[in-house]
């Protein structure tokens, strides 16, 4: 298997475990549960860890890609983006495990960690967009 065939197929889980997250985050917001943000907690933090090993495959897969300038942008731009999603995934699992230790549960706090996921949410979703546009668009890592 190729690096390029690895991130593909790890990519999937920061996206879909992100924007889990995310919508566990409204959902903890509308409704005011506790259970609703610990399982958020639980699928940032997969995000987290999935997203750390698609940040490490996209270096692997970067490094034997050949191509211009322009596309050399798009993959910096690309990473870029990726990195953002996990820091601030990241941010948003530490503020969330300090408020329920701190026993903080109120919509209030709900709010910051719910701004953070979205944040991430946006940020993962681009990166996946322009990863995509990577290989669909312009055979970023296909071999001929
Ligand atoms: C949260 C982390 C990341 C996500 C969710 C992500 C997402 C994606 C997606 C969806 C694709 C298109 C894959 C396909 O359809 O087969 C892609 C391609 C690509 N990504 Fe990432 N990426 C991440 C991190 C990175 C990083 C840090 C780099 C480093 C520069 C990188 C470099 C690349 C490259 C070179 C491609 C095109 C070749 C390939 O498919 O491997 N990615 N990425």
């Amino acid at each position: 298997m190729t690096p390029q065939m690895i991130h593909g197929v790890l990519v999937h889980f920061p996206i879909a475990f992100l924007v889990g997250g995310f919508f566990f985050e409204l959902l903890a917001l509308i409704f005011d549960r506790e259970w609703l943000s610990r399982a958020a907690l639980i699928l940032l933090l997969m995000g987290v860890i999935g997203g750390a090993g698609a940040i490490i495959t996209g270096d692997r897969a970067s490094g034997n890609l050949s191509g211009d300038e322009a596309l050399s942008q798009m993959v910096e731009t690309h990473a870029t983006m990726a990195h953002m999603a996990i820091a601030t995934a990241g941010i948003a699992v530490l503020v969330r495990l300090f408020l329920l230790m701190k026993g903080m549960t109120g919509r209030r706090t709900t709010l910051i960690v719910f701004l953070l996921a979205l944040l991430s949410m946006a940020f993962v979703l681009n990166g996946g967009r322009i990863g995509g546009e990577l290989v669909y668009k312009h055979g970023a890592g296909i071999s001929h």
